[in-house]
Parts: C-alpha cells; sequence; structure tokens
C-alpha cells in the first residue's frame, strides 16, 4: 500500500534548501568541515544537502544501532561502522534522518566531542514532537512531525520505502 504523505516532495525540496543556505552562512570560511551522516536512513538527505552547500566539506558515514525491546530506542547503542577518517579539529555536522527520544543522537555526540573536534553541530530533517527523553540540542531540524512511524526520503520500514521521494506513513497491517 502506499504511504499517505506526511511531507511532500515539494516540500522537502524547499526545507532542504532552506537549511543549506543557514549551513552555508554559518560555516561561511571555515575550514575543515565534516559533514556526518548515519546510515542508512541520512543518506537521502546527505545528498541533498551536500549538493546544495558551497563551502567546501567532505562527507564521511557512520552505522549506528540501539537495542532495545521492540522498535523503541533503548539507548544502548553500538557502533556499527566508524568513520574512515579522523575528525580531530573538524567542524563535525552531524546529519540524521530522524529523531524520536533523542537517545542515538545523545550517544553519538557524547562520543565524537571524546575526539576533539573543532566543533559539533546536528541536523536532522524531522523530529518527532514530545518524544525526546533526553536533552540533545538540534541546529538545523527539517521539520517537527506528531508521533506516527514515518517512512520514505531515506526512512525505512523493514528496509522498504526508502527511495520514496517523499515522507509517509505506513498504516500498521491489519488495520
Ligand atoms: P532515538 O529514539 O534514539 O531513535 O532518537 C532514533 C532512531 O529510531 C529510528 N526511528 C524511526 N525510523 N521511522 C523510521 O524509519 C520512524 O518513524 C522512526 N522513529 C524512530 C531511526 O532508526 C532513528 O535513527
Ligand atoms: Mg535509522
Amino acid at each position: 500500500m502506499e504511504p499517505k504523505t506526511l511531507i511532500s516532495e515539494a516540500d522537502i525540496r524547499r526545507r532542504v534548501s532552506e537549511l543549506a543556505a543557514q549551513i552555508s552562512r554559518d560555516y561561511a570560511g571555515k575550514e575543515n568541515v565534516v559533514l556526518l551522516a548515519v546510515l542508512k536512513g541520512a543518506f537521502i538527505f546527505l545528498a541533498d544537502l551536500a549538493r546544495q552547500l558551497p563551502v567546501p566539506h567532505r562527507v564521511e558515514f557512520m552505522a549506528l544501532s540501539s537495542y532495545g525491546k521492540g522498535s523503541a530506542s533503548s539507548g544502548q547503542v553500538r557502533v556499527e561502522m566508524d568513520v574512515r577518517d579522523s575528525i580531530e579539529g573538524s567542524h563535525v555536522i552531524v546529519i540524521e534522518d530522524i529523531i524520536d527520544t533523542g537517545r542515538t543522537l545523545r550517544y553519538l555526540i557524547d562520543l565524537l566531542k571524546t575526539r576533539h573536534p573543532a566543533s559539533v553541530a546536528t541536523c536532522s530533517l524531522v523530529r518527532k514532537q514530545d518524544r525526546h527523553e533526553v536533552e540533545v540540542e538540534i541546529d538545523y531540524l527539517g521539520f517537527d512531525i506528531p508521533d506516527v512511524f514515518v517512512v520514505g526520503y531515506g526512512l525505512d520500514y523493514a528496509e522498504q520505502y526508502r527511495t520514496l521521494p517523499y515522507i509517509g506513513i505506513v498504516e500498521p497491517s491489519g488495520s
């Protein structure tokens, strides 16, 4: 079944351009800018955002997994794949697809800070409102969304729907 549209392709495109413009202003003239995308979900967002950033930058990837009962994130995060090159002295912008409880991002920021970057900022396409359980600041946020399970534009349901051009809601089966 086709996911029901929550954020259209046009709205995403417009917002990504705005975020790119904002980041470009904030990082103008800075050296060693690193866009650090969290796999797999952030790959589409990274690709669109990065291509609109005139600021010289490199891209890095990390893969994280969080363990919890069912679909809830427990805050027990493990690094499945680490960055290829050191981030020491770099201005790191973490690129995330979605912030739910905030535990995954909190863990990642704390880890990155032990590696002596020049700075760490956070950028997420969406955030689930009223779901955050831990304190974590998002410097660049695309959209606040209600507490529904979303797919598309990188986000998956059992590895499906990642390449949908919009963000949609999948109805739970059986309902
Ligand atoms: P926390 O709770 O640590 O979780 O902020 C962030 C991670 O949870 C997954 N997640 C989702 N994935 N649609 C998805 O495809 C959703 O609606 C959703 N909510 C949470 C995701 O892996 C994210 O990195
Ligand atoms: Mg994910």
